[in-house]
């Protein structure tokens, strides 16, 4: 049976923060295949792939019908009649289309809703599953890494730190995991109501409560505090985001804590004080986002903590290379959009494991109904998936990862300890 790419359609659909976002429908053989939405970020790195945006005054500048008309009037008629199993292929195509190194031209919300389209329709033609379509050795089921208390860019709180994290790395499976997660989540919710007030729960944009907290020992001492009340803390590790470069003050070179200013030594010495105090698993962009040579230094420090590369590597081989020269890290964070499509982010990440890497897939602050990035975080086998607390747009995520741990049954692993190297 022969398969060809009939149709592509695109549309402006609404994202969890009500911002517009680019939906895109790839047609083979005159039915509907492949549907795939497009995440935002927020909290971005400066090395991403540029997503085009209207501007002007409709929709606060944020339109995308650009990248929309790009997609039907651009893309569509040069992959009409593309075998969509052609992934590698038709993704370089995009990059040619596009002509420019961070896709500013067609823009990466164009093209990334294209590559993971046609890679649904693939895996729909197929018959497959996705994550079985992308890989048909996808047997582990991701430790969670749920953000409970958020700051930086994704609330309207002054706390610094981006995300404080919990990873069950001791439960049985990942529905046993996100049971622990949730309970500490209700436990520590009262914990805030008690010294905040009710009005200190609501939540960030990635659904872990935003209380008006500062600093990182405030933050750890109440989540370690409702983790003991849980009874589970010998099956907990403590993770962050830190997303450093956006306390960083970059006039000043330093680095700006509840009205502090720190050096990176500075910044490095309250890691290496704070592991001490708790066990804390992954760190994530420590450091600000062009410091190389500090994330190799707290690599090494802290030997035996998984310090991610977000803004750092942007899930780029051509940082990730600049990062494992030099041991920045030993992890990368891994979202497909930062790079623009769905070759070249799998690309990175084979670059990762190959150097001993880890590899955390993850949501962005800005996410729709696509669940995508389940299937994605189990074909990778990267043990490891960071994709926010409550909220649909995240806990959807997790019910497709319960479903398809169900489908693998006896088959699936859940690493636990080993999420950063699971196999
Ligand atoms: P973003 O941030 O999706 O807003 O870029 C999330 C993160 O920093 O991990
Ligand atoms: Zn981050």
């Amino acid at each position: 049976m022969t398969f060809k790419i009939t149709d592509i359609r695109a549309r402006e659909i609404i994202d969890c923060r009500g911002f517009p976002t680019v939906e895109v429908d790839v047609w083979v053989n005159g039915e509907l295949c492949g549907r795939a939405d497009v995440p935002a970020g927020r909290s971005t790195g400066k090395r991403e792939a540029v997503e085009l945006r209207d501007g002007g005054k409709r929709w606060g500048g944020l339109g995308t019908t650009v990248a929309v008309k790009n997609v039907v009037d651009i893309i569509r008629p040069a992959l009409v009649g593309w075998d969509p199993r052609e992934q590698r292929a038709i993704d370089m195509l995009l990059c040619q289309l596009d002509g420019t190194k961070n896709k500013s031209n067609l823009g990466a919300n164009a093209i990334v809703g294209v590559s993971l389209g046609v890679a649904k329709a693939a895996a729909k033609v197929s018959g497959l599953p996705f994550y079985k379509y992308i890989n048909t050795n996808a047997h582990i089921i991701p430790v969670p890494l749920v953000n409970l208390i958020n700051g930086g860019k994704l609330t309207s709180n002054d706390l610094e730190i981006q995300e404080f994290i919990v990873m069950p790395v001791g439960a049985n499976d990942l529905k046993h995991g996100l049971q622990i997660c949730y309970e500490i989540n209700l436990l520590l919710r009262d914990l805030i109501v008690d010294k905040y007030g009710k009005i200190a729960v609501n939540v960030g944009d990635e659904g872990g409560f935003a209380p008006p907290m500062t600093g990182i020992n405030e933050p750890m001492k109440m989540l370690s505090k409702a983790v003991k009340a849980s009874g589970y803390a010998d099956m907990i590790i403590y993770g962050m985001d830190a997303a450093a470069s956006h306390w960083y003050d970059w006039d000043k070179c330093v680095y700006c804590m509840e009205g502090e200013e720190m050096t990176r030594d500075d910044v490095i010495d309250m890691y290496v004080k704070l592991c001490r105090d708790y066990p804390i698993g992954s760190i994530e962009d420590p450091l600000m986002e062009d410091d190389f040579e500090g994330h190799a230094i707290l690599t090494k420090k802290l030997d035996g903590v998984q310090i991610v590369g977000d803004d750092l590597f942007t899930t780029n081989v051509e940082y990730i290379k600049r990062g494992i020269e030099v041991g920045a890290g030993n992890a990368i964070l891994w979202k497909f959009n930062q790079v623009g499509t769905l070759t070249e982010a799998l690309d990175a990440a084979d670059l990762a494991y190959r150097a001993g890497f880890g590899v955390q897939v993850s949501e962005r602050s800005g996410e729709t109904e696509d669940t995508s990035i389940a299937d994605l975080s189990v074909a990778l086998n990267a043990g490891q998936i960071k994709t926010g607390t409550t909220r649909s747009e995240r806990t959807s995520k997790y019910n497709q990862l319960l479903r398809i741990a169900e489908e693998l049954g006896s088959q699936a692993y859940y690493p636990g300890r080993n999420f950063r190297r699971p196999f």
